[in-house]
């Protein structure tokens, strides 16, 4: 392959470097675009061809189906790892020895609380309010309590300022839920596992004690692993970006929680039970769903179908419909929602349209099944999905400041009026 691509404007010819990752991947290195042709930009709406980065953590291949974290497979991950293991291994490129997991989980617990002062602010918020509005309204005034601001050159600084925010978080997810559904805060138990601890901050009612169900740590555990990181999907560029101002962190993943909420990304979770439950309450047709679906003049979409980046299949789906039949079968879980999504699964796998346009089940089609047989309630779907992804987001800001980035700022092309004269009020 050739190292240079040329682009020809109006007879000129201007030769740009190509660069080569990793795995093959090719990029066109433009950044000496604009400085030699004179402030010719490219355009490319929703980044579909534009890399806006060199990211060393998670490889993914779409066409192929491959998803890994620092070079280890999903597959792998998912069966082998657990999450707290794999959080370690997105931010700190390695895969932790003994000593240096239990190092991590030990000063996480050291964090793992919040000031009580952040109840006054949980209080304001109406019951009414979405988890995700309140999870990223908490994330970010953990800021005005923890005030320092990360010197991201000092490897103790950023150490600390990541185990304090994994220890936190779980608390704010935890307490997100509890006070939606009018029970009392508290802190959990240092005395368990990461994963463990949050199904304890949850789900322990005050009047009994909570018993750990391993089949139900398993599938959580399972389940934060698979969405902990993506490289650079919509959030995650979010968090980079606002990052790149040096914004400091916990904004930074405020932010990231905001643009996960949309229903195209992570939000998509919610939306697929939502769209499951309507098509139950309207007689169980999928049929007319899927004719909705493929209606050009009807904004309806399948939800849970499709994906950016995944044109064959979403590894991550694969895992998860294994997991999903595992634990209903175990939680002994009966709920007809899982026919309606059998039933429409098989009929947009055999239907032209989706064939067509490669849309398979993603990720968010079977996860919220899972959810909702753990008990976990539908508007909380996204939050947990926020939960997982925190290392994944931690680990891109990480790498982001330390590589000294520069300041996100896109270009435009201007399509607007041109220059005209002020017109007075009395003249409009
Ligand atoms: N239902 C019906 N038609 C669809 C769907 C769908 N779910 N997804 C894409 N299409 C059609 C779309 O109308 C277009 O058709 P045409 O070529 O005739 O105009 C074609 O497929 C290509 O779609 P696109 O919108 O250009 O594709 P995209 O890469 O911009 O969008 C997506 C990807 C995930 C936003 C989209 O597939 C979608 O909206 N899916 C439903 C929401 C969803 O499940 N999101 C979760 C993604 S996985 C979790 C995560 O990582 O965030």
């Amino acid at each position: 392959m050739s190292d240079k691509a040329t682009l020809e404007i109006n007879g000129e010819k201007y030769e740009f470097p190509i660069v080569v990752g990793s795995e093959n991947e090719v990029a066109i290195d433009i950044k000496a675009l604009r400085g030699s042709t004179g402030g010719v930009i490219t355009i490319d709406p929703g980044y579909k061809n534009t890399g806006s980065c060199e990211s060393a953590i998670t490889f993914l291949d779409g066409e192929k189906g491959i998803l890994r974290y620092r070079g280890y497979s999903i597959e792998e991950l998912a069966e082998k790892a657990d999450f707290l293991e794999v959080a370690y291994l997105l931010i700190f490129g390695e895969l932790p020895t003994q000593e240096e997991l239990d190092q991590f989980h030990t000063d996480i617990k050291k964090h793992a609380v919040v000031d009580d002062d952040i109840k006054k602010i949980l209080d304001a918020f109406p019951k009414s309010a979405h988890p995700m509005g309140v999870l990223a309204s908490l994330t970010s005034a953990l800021t005005a309590f923890n005030p320092t601001s990360v010197n991201v050159d000092s490897d103790e600084e950023m150490y600390n300022a990541i185990v304090r925010i994994l220890g936190k978080f779980p608390i704010l997810v935890a307490w997100t839920m509890r006070k939606k559904h009018g029970m009392p805060l508290d802190y959990g138990s240092t005395s368990l596992g990461y994963v463990e601890n949050i199904l304890h901050m949850m789900f322990k009612r005050p009047d009994e004690e909570y018993t750990q169900n391993p089949i139900l740590v398993n599938a959580l555990d399972k389940l934060l692993i698979l969405h902990a990181d993506h490289e650079q999907n919509c959030s995650t560029s979010t968090v980079r970006i606002t990052g790149s101002s040096h914004a400091g962190l916990f904004v930074s993943l405020s932010a990231g929680i905001s643009a996960l909420w949309g229903p195209l990304h992570g939000g998509a979770n919610q939306a697929v039970l939502e769209m499951l439950e309507a098509i139950k309450e309207d007689g169980g047709d999928t049929k007319k769903y899927m004719s909705k679906a493929k209606d050009k003049e009807d904004p309806f979409r399948l939800m849970g179908f499709g994906h950016r980046v995944y044109k064959n299949f979403d590894p991550r789906a694969k895992i998860i419909k294994v997991a999903a039949d595992d634990v209903l079968s175990d939680l002994g879980v009966q709920d007809p929602i899982l026919d309606i999504a059998k039933g429409l699964e098989k009929e947009a796998l055999e239907d032209p349209y989706f064939v067509d346009r490669k849309l398979y089940p993603n990720v968010d089609f079977y996860s919220g099944i899972i959810y909702r047989g753990m008990g976990i309630p539908t508007e909380m779907f996204t939050v947990m999905f926020a939960l997982g992804r925190l290392p994944g987001w931690i680990s891109q800001w990480k790498e982001m400041r330390t590589r000294k980035e520069p300041i996100g700022r896109p270009r435009q092309l201007y399509t607007g009026e041109t220059y005209r004269p002020f017109k007075d009020i009395t003249n409009r």
